[in-house]
């Protein structure tokens, strides 16, 4: 079969948009491989086939942006609903509206506060620490807010999250823990936010939907690599140190385990996430996907949760969030200096640039890419990289 006019690796967003544009807008031919059985990367959900509540295969994903221009983009594709995200959380037989804030603070000292009398309190219990010499992540957060909310909120969610003491974790992990002397508990600051209408994956579908673009599934990039590379224009959105052979050795990522159940009740835990904070408890967080979706109907006596676990991701496990170490970012410079000798090949998303990105940031960040590569070197023959 002749050669398309790009190759693009992996079908998550940033894939995607890279597609969706060079095929719609540049009438190019795009070849988008993708080594899962679906399109979507990370975002993907499907029905659970008893109850037909819609999960989340790879986590809760909670569209969110400020970004005018991709929340016009992103409207091309799917209609959204006015699902605002609030999370809660249990600690010690309670449980406490999150963030941290008036709700949570008065529930927690047993006693209403004024707003300012709040910022009095947890000032007083911030003095024990300054937060410029905190050695470690325990340090750091009590220095910001206090003992007492630390080792109930803090603490004990962390250590579950790292699995290591907080300790002995880098105080650089948390650079802010804001805390609201308000009883705003929306999660989200964000000028938009909702969910997809009819779900991730019709929306994701859709932007697939061109004759222009051939997603191949299935299909792992270093198996067809010597067709394609230094032949046509690759955007690669793998992870980057497998592009290289992990010639530098091995970025480090955090997973989670996600165990889905179909439970007997018609409703679990009355909100989408319930986070937990007590130590003694193996998970962190449990899911409730039926409440992402309240405008829609449901049988009867049903629902979906998911227990979530966290853990250091093995090579077989799929990458969820970098650690981002002073080792890895020294590899991760070694990576970028061979991606630049690389001509014929982009790298971008989450994987390819070891960046956490929410899915609005890995679509704007696309959309950049197209705007000042892609679309210079189709129309004008603009170097690529
Ligand atoms: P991905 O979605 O990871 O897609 C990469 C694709 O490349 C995958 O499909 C993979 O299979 C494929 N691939 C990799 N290597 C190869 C290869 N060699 N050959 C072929 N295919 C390959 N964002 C939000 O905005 N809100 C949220 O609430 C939210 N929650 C999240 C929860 C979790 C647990 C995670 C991990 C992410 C979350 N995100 C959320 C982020 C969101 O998933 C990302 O923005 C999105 O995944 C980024 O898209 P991407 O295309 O860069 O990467
Ligand atoms: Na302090």
């Amino acid at each position: 079969s002749p050669l398309p006019d790009l190759v693009v690796v992996g079908s998550g967003f940033f894939g995607l948009t890279i597609a969706e544009r060079c095929a719609n807008e540049l009438d190019l031919k795009v070849l988008v491989l993708e080594r899962r059985h679906h399109v979507g990367g990370n975002a993907y959900s499907e029905r659970e086939p008893e109850t037909g509540i819609e999960v989340h295969k790879y986590g809760a994903h909670l569209f969110h942006t400020s970004n005018e221009r991709v929340w016009e983009y992103v409207n091309r594709f799917t209609d959204f609903t006015n699902y605002q995200h609030r999370v809660f959380g249990k600690y010690d037989g309670q449980v406490y509206s999150l963030p941290l804030n008036l709700s949570l603070i008065n529930v927690f000292f047993g006693k209403s506060h004024t707003p300012d009398e709040a910022r009095a309190l947890i000032a007083e219990q911030a003095s024990e620490f300054r937060t410029e010499d905190a050695s470690n992540l325990e340090e750091k957060a009590i220095s910001l807010i206090g003992r007492p909310l630390y080792e109930a909120f803090i603490k004990g969610y962390t250590a579950k999250q790292w699995q290591t003491d907080p300790t002995e974790l880098s105080p650089d992990i948390i650079t802010r823990l804001p805390v609201r002397y308000n009883f705003d508990n929306r999660y989200f600051n964000d000028k938009y936010e909702g969910l997809p209408v009819d779900g991730y994956t019709a929306w994701l579908e859709r932007m697939a939907d061109s004759p222009n673009i051939e997603v191949r599934l299935e299909t792992d990039f270093f198996d067809v690599r010597d067709e394609f590379q230094g032949k046509v224009p690759i955007v690669y959105t793998g992870p980057v140190d497998e592009y290289f052979g992990n010639s530098e050795g091995r970025l480090s990522w955090r997973t989670v385990d996600l165990e889905a159940e179909v439970v007997d009740v018609d409703d679990f835990q009355g909100c989408s996430v319930m986070n937990y904070n007590d130590q003694g408890v193996p998970y962190t967080r449990i899911h409730e996907f039926k409440h992402f979706h309240p405008e829609r109907t449901y049988l009867p006596g049903k629902s979906v949760i998911v227990h979530e676990y966290s853990r250091f991701a093995e090579e077989t496990d799929e990458p969820y969030y970098p650690i981002n170490t002073a080792e890895d970012r020294e590899k991760l410079l070694r990576y970028r200096d061979l991606a630049k000798k690389e001509p014929m090949t982009l790298f971008g998303g989450r994987l390819g640039t070891y960046k956490y990105l929410d899915m609005h940031m890995a679509i704007g960040s696309a959309l950049s890419m197209y705007d000042n590569k892609l679309k210079p070197h189709f129309t004008e023959g603009a170097p690529l990289t």
